[in-house]
């Protein structure tokens, strides 16, 4: 099977079909969504929260995002396989941006980056481009900056937001990002984004008009019960399912149904 890189994003765009994007932490997971036609597979720093039950982004490791992403490039076969610079391991200055990011692509064999932030980090996405490494930017709500945000709400509401954000997404293009996350803005906004530029947007919460769509896996398959924003649509309800086989496994061992003749040697 041929490899999405990111050309085919680009040709995607340009063709107007759309793309398809969900987070993956291992692989057994990366292998079902490599195996159901996923063009990204994003190993995101929301392992922080779904993996490893932290409440922020803040405290996973570059160590800890490589194991995750070698793991999930074991298992990706076709998708285009896109890591998280997690907090912490870009901030500080150019030098140390591009030793993690080659440290992502080299230990754990990843195909691209993605980095929070617009004008601000400028310079640590073209040396890291430099490299020859691709680079996704991402902006609106990004995680990593929650304490400054105070809130998860919709960011970008009010006008001077609203157009750094625009100047930032201009800028990400300009030095040679091949894609930009768009996570929840208002739809409008995103749009106007869209259209303005050459690359492809990649919405979460960020309405119709991207280029295309990422969701967190355990929140599309209904894994985490409680998160039900309105951005999400829930096509499965996984921790049901897995509940009721759980609860079944614990009542036949209880009752000395399980193991039974057959499931003996
Ligand atoms: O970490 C993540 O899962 C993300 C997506 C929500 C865009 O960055
Ligand atoms: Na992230």
């Amino acid at each position: 099977i041929k490899r999405v890189t990111t050309n085919t994003l680009q040709e995607m765009k340009n063709r107007g079909e759309k793309i398809a994007m969900l987070t993956a932490y291992d692989y057994s997971m990366a292998k079902i969504v490599d195996d159901a036609g996923m063009d990204v597979i994003l190993v995101g720093d929301s392992a922080s929260n779904v993996m490893a039950g932290h409440e922020t982004t803040l405290p996973i490791t570059l160590d800890q995002m490589i194991y995750h992403a070698s793991s999930v490039v074991r298992g990706a076969s076709r998708s285009l396989v896109v890591v998280d610079l997690p907090f912490g391991s870009y901030q500080g200055n150019s030098k140390e941006a591009l030793n993690s990011a080659i440290r992502i692509m080299k230990e754990a064999g990843a195909h691209a980056v993605k980095i929070e932030g617009g004008v601000e980090i400028a310079e640590s996405v073209s040396r890291i481009l430099t490299a020859g490494i691709p680079v996704m930017g991402h902006l609106g709500l990004t995680p990593q900056s929650i304490y400054k945000f105070g809130t998860y709400t919709v960011r970008a509401k009010e006008e001077a937001e609203a157009q750094k954000l625009k100047e930032d997404a201009l800028k990400l293009q300009e030095l040679g990002c091949f894609g930009v996350v768009l996570e929840k803005i208002p739809a409008a906004l995103a749009k106007e984004v869209t259209e303005s530029l050459q690359i492809p947007t990649i919405g979460i919460g960020a309405g119709q008009h991207c280029s295309g769509q990422v969701l967190v896996i355990h929140d599309m398959l209904g894994l985490n019960k409680g998160f039900r924003p309105r951005f999400l649509r829930q096509y499965a309800s996984l921790y049901d399912v897995m509940n009721e086989a759980i609860k079944g496994y614990v009542s036949d061992v209880k009752a000395e149904d399980f193991p039974n003749e057959k499931e003996q040697y």
